[in-house]
């Protein structure tokens, strides 16, 4: 089931396995893809996964964006991103670009007089450090709308499978639905409706700019899973339900921010928690309840072929995501198809974790 050619989310794909946004911190000083970055793209392909998410692109001016990120802000990016996408096309895989608005979960910042922004201006927990952010004006929230649809827009332009809106981990669309966040009174704040407007509104517009059948998936959190003030389960399913009618065609179910309780952020140290496959339960739930209405799959902790086709055959899952597995081996997909039963050699130790240049720590230690 696992290598059956599928469908998923809108696009033909040759197998189940999908890369998961991956920030690679490669992009040239101009926000364009590098040969290195084009590597990646090439390898992975090559490597059989089925459907590839860029790293999280920058889609507005408003605010900065990640130190050497790929940039989606004007039309000048749409030609440069072309080779890219034919290195993955020729070597028959899809590539879906994955569109952020960064708000304060932003790391590195980088763009000259831009703004750090937030639905509350409540300061982002950054591991030990405090992120200042401004609270966004309802001018300031239209033109972040606006201009996520026109990153879509450049990003179908360009020749990419399709988009993924980023609706997790503590990014703009993820704080607006967390409460602790998000404490506004106006019309993006307060309900659960409320909290999702900002997050509808830029699938809305992504909508309108890139036509009626153009594939928009979107990676949203099951739960934040905070000590207090987190998105909750049931809201998260909520939302997707909410999402599905709005004719988003793929849920990529993760969780967690940097505001989690410890070990349970989205990128979690499975070998210490000794829980892989942390978001299973909560991502086939949401299946189930979505069956018929928009595809289901699911990203954290994924290690062996074997779960992975268990899961697939025994829910309602349409895909399973690996991200550093990948990283670490990007012919895993074909080592799987042509009959290899070892996991993933990835120890998820999260020492590629990083700003930029991200790579694997044992490539590192073979090159040097
Ligand atoms: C180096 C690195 C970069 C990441 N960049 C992104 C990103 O750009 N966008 C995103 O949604 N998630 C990003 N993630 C999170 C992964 O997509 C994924 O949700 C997480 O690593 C859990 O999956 P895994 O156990 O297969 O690694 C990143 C993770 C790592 C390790
Ligand atoms: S650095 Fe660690 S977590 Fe990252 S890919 Fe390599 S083994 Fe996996």
């Amino acid at each position: 089931m696992l290598f059956d050619a599928c469908t998923i989310g809108g696009i033909d794909a040759r197998c189940r396995i999908v890369r998961s946004a991956t920030f690679e911190g490669m992009a040239d000083a101009q926000g364009q893809p590098t040969e290195k970055l084009a590597s990646i793209y090439k390898n992975l392909a090559a490597g059989g996964t089925g459907v590839m998410i860029t790293g999280m692109i920058a889609a507005s001016k408003l605010e900065p964006h990640q130190h050497n990120q790929i940039l989606l802000d004007d039309d000048r990016c749409i030609a440069p991103l072309a080779d890219l996408i034919t290195q993955v096309h020729d070597r028959g895989g899809k590539i879906v670009a994955q569109i952020v608005i960064m708000g304060s979960a932003i790391m590195v910042p980088e763009g000259e007089n831009r703004l750090i922004v937030s639905p509350s201006g409540v300061p982002d927990q950054l591991g030990r450090e405090k992120q200042a952010s401004t609270a966004l004006s309802e001018g300031q929230i239209r033109q972040l709308v606006a201009d996520a649809g026109q990153a879509a827009r450049r990003a179908k332009a360009a020749g990419f499978d399709g988009v993924q809106f980023h609706g997790a981990h503590g990014y703009l669309a993820s704080k607006f639905l967390t409460p602790f966040y998000n404490t506004r009174t106006d019309a993006y704040g307060g309900s659960l409706e409320n909290r999702a407007r900002f997050l509808r509104e830029c699938i809305a517009e992504i909508r309108k700019q890139t036509g009626a059948d153009y594939p928009i998936w979107v990676k949203l959190n099951c739960s934040d899973f905070m000590k207090e003030g987190g998105l909750e389960a049931e809201e998260s399913l909520q939302v997707m339900k909410w999402l599905a009618e709005d004719g988003v065609q793929a849920i990529e179910v993760s969780g967690g921010n940097t505001s989690s309780l410890p070990r349970k952020g989205p990128i979690r140290a499975i070998r210490r928690t000794k829980e892989p496959m942390y978001f299973a339960a909560y991502a086939k739930a949401a299946a189930a309840a979505l069956k018929g209405k928009t595809d289901v799959g699911v990203v954290g902790g994924w290690r062996a072929a074997s779960d992975m086709e268990e899961a697939l055959a025994t829910s309602d899952l349409s895909f399973i995501s690996l991200c550093r597995p990948l990283l670490r081996q990007p012919d895993l997909p074909n080592l799987w198809r042509n009959g290899s039963t070892e996991p993933a050699t990835c120890i998820s130790c999260n020492r590629c974790f990083r700003d930029t240049d991200v790579d694997c720590i044992f490539h590192e230690q073979a090159e040097a």
